[in-house]
């Protein structure tokens, strides 16, 4: 089976219902990407598919076809996506266990809704588990970031 993550092509031989997470960090050595359950409910795993934030512990290999994978590797080729530099300004990741995937489920909040509210940031953010607790600087960095990007469009 070929996918293609990050802009290229990787030939996978696998089972077809092996999850797109093995794929990303067993087979292709993604490592940014983390299992954390398992059972898509924590999000540790998310990354995007066709731009869309999906939890790749849950997609088979299967499912993904000609779909564009993007981990938090190619999210931004030198880490300056205004996500990545909103998270350092405000020091978001305590352990850092949960981080891409909360940045790459903030990367699609703000695709499809450029200038979320707080409680729509909240809202989008909910399904994504920190067990550090850090939600208040993941809110704020995302709302940061959206600001910064709002005013570089300006
Ligand atoms: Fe996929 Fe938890 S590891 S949602």
């Amino acid at each position: 089976m070929t996918i293609t993550v990050n802009g290229k092509a990787y030939h996978i031989e696998a089972d077809p219902q092996m999850p797109l997470l093995w794929a990303i960090r067993d087979f292709i050595k993604l490592k940014g990407t983390k299992y954390g359950c398992g059972l898509g409910q924590c999000g540790a795993c998310t990354v995007h598919m066709n731009g869309q934030a999906v939890r790749s512990c849950t997609i088979p290999l299967s499912a993904v076809g000609q779909k564009e994978i993007t981990t938090i590797e190619g999210l931004s080729a030198d880490g300056t996506h205004p996500l990545q530099q909103s998270w350092q300004a405000c020091n978001v990741p305590q352990c850092g266990f949960c981080q891409a995937g909360q940045i790459m489920a903030a990367a699609a909040l703000l695709k499809s809704n450029p200038s979320p509210s707080e409680e729509e940031v909240r809202q989008a953010m909910n399904g994504n588990l920190c067990r550090c607790g850090t939600y208040l600087r993941i809110c704020k960095a995302v709302l940061q970031a959206a600001q910064s990007a709002e005013s570089t469009s300006n």
